[in-house]
């Protein structure tokens, strides 16, 4: 396994419209690598996201973090998954809106409203297919790295740019009232 290196804001990687992976080709060599290397990657930075885009692989394929429950000690709201070729239908038109971070413009907080509950479609990392609903914040890491797959970036979806804040100045000031993780 490796931690592959993370594509930044201005790469245009991050810009283009991600290719679907062929579903004969997921459990073979090259994605099975590419998806430890980048749950390795995503553990190094700290991630709960991380959309294959970033680590300069157009295609659809995204990993999730554990999401662990902040109301319940031990019990998750989701957890670690993988996602290939996705497909989202959205379940209501009721939105939340959290801080939102990306590993690809590392130092940069921002609110950004995304629809509360989703359903998701697509393949896992065997290439077995997946259908699932999915609410609240484990929704919204889902949203932002599909979006990854689109070449949009959570600036993008904010409405404005007044709660854009510098990480150190989130964590000062604003960390006690809003969630919001890495991806
Ligand atoms: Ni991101």
């Amino acid at each position: 396994m490796a931690i592959l290196k993370v594509a930044k804001l201005g790469h245009p990687i991050l810009r283009q419209v991600a290719a679907p992976i062929p579903p004969d080709q997921i459990t073979g060599p090259d994605i099975q690598r590419l998806i430890a290397d980048m749950f390795e990657t995503m553990e190094e930075y700290g991630g709960v996201g991380l959309a294959a885009p970033q680590v300069h692989q157009s295609v659809r394929l995204l990993i999730t973090e554990d999401i662990p429950d902040p109301e319940q000690e031990g019990e998750f709201l989701a957890r670690r998954s993988v996602a290939i070729n996705p497909e989202i239908t959205f379940l209501t038109d009721e939105e939340v809106a959290f801080y939102e971070g990306c590993l690809s413009i590392p130092d940069f907080r921002g609110q950004v409203p995304r629809i509360r509950r989703i359903r998701v479609r697509g393949l896992d990392e065997k290439g077995r297919a997946f259908d699932r609903e999915i609410e609240g914040f484990p929704a919204v890491v889902c949203q932002h790295e599909i979006d990854h797959l689109n070449g949009v970036i959570f600036l993008d979806r904010m409405r404005g740019l007044s709660t854009l804040a510098y990480q150190s100045e989130f964590d000062r000031f604003r960390a006690a009232s809003a969630a919001g993780e890495p991806s």
